[in-house]
């Protein structure tokens, strides 16, 4: 896997091993520039360009921000949202087949796909940049720089953090991607709240603490601490189940709450989520100014794209 190493021309975006603490801060400066700029001029940036958005999954958000993040920079792109019903995938085509052909219309390809590694795989396969739209339980980058973009805005920083994470430590790709993304910055505590069987795999909690992250795993929500910069609550992932009597028992385990913030979250905790949600937030909790999930974080998804797509491609 390429670096970044304050470069992104033609990279690939597979993982945020590939980044460091200088790369991800000029990404988060264009994405700030992008914010402010009127959308009538960016309208020239990817002219001419064309992106193939494959996704072997199903998506909302990561989907649609990509598209428009594409659009909105003067791009266009052809889609394939269920490419197991409408591509030849369904006559049995290789996935490397299918990505050589891509490469030979487009000039970025997004994917999502079920199986971890697969896109590092089509990385390898194709010269065009390739960017990781979540593989199976491996990592969703992009959705972690949203992530980490929003905290930043909010704070100025992404050291020196406390956060809480909450959920599906072990199959959650968004939480394995902001792990490895707070890592890269010193000073930064994570406490990570989960069902036993849910927690991060022993080797990923190995190679991030190593890292110099704090990591503390926690199992009840009276040992949240209070007043963490951020609260990432995320969902159990259900299709990552075997036996879904055991999501059904998992899956709300728990629920964040008016009355949790207010015995635990501080004035200023960002509380995200990367979406969907599907019932471990209650809907109360929408109309409190810190709840950024279906707003400002949401958001800054399309606009963090729109900067990745530039560095990548603008000649
Ligand atoms: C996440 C994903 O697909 O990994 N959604 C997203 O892209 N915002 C989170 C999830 O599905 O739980």
């Amino acid at each position: 896997m390429d670096l970044i190493n304050n470069n992104f021309k033609n990279k690939d975006i597979i993982s945020l091993d590939q980044f460091d603490q200088k790369s991800i801060l000029k990404l988060f400066r264009e994405t700030a520039r992008l914010k402010k700029s009127s959308p009538k001029k960016l309208l020239s940036v990817l002219k001419g360009k064309i992106a193939g958005m494959v996704f072997f999954e199903p998506s909302t958000r990561t989907f649609s921000s990509n598209t428009v993040a594409f659009k909105r920079l003067g791009g266009q792109t052809v889609e394939y949202q269920n490419p197991l019903v409408t591509s030849s995938a369904v006559k049995g085509e290789s996935i490397e087949d299918m990505v050589k052909m891509f490469e030979q219309y487009c000039d970025i390809i997004v994917m999502r796909h079920p199986i971890k590694g697969t896109l590092k795989k089509v990385a390898d396969v194709v010269e065009i940049p390739v960017i990781n739209a979540g593989d199976g339980i491996g990592e969703h980058p992009t959705q972690a720089l949203l992530d980490m973009f929003t905290i930043w805005e909010k704070f100025g920083k992404v050291s020196g953090l406390t956060g809480l994470m909450v959920g599906d430590m072990l199959n959650g790709r968004t939480i394995h991607s902001l792990i490895g993304g707070l890592s890269i910055f010193p000073g930064n505590k994570i406490y990570l709240l989960s069902p036993s069987s849910l927690k991060l795999s022993r080797e990923e909690y190995q190679l991030y603490s190593k890292r110099g992250i704090k990591i503390i795993e926690i199992s009840k929500t009276s040992e949240i601490p209070s007043n963490c910069h951020f609260w990432y609550w995320t969902r159990v992932q259900k299709e990552r189940f075997e036996d879904k009597k055991v999501y059904e028992k998992l899956k709300l385990s728990f629920i964040l709450t008016k009355k949790l913030i207010e015995e635990k979250a501080g004035k200023n905790t960002l509380l995200m989520h990367p979406l969907p949600r599907v019932g471990e937030i209650d809907l109360e909790v929408d109309r409190d100014p810190r709840a950024v999930y279906l707003t400002r974080q949401a958001k800054n998804g399309m606009y963090l794209r729109m900067a990745l797509f530039k560095l990548i491609l603008k000649e």
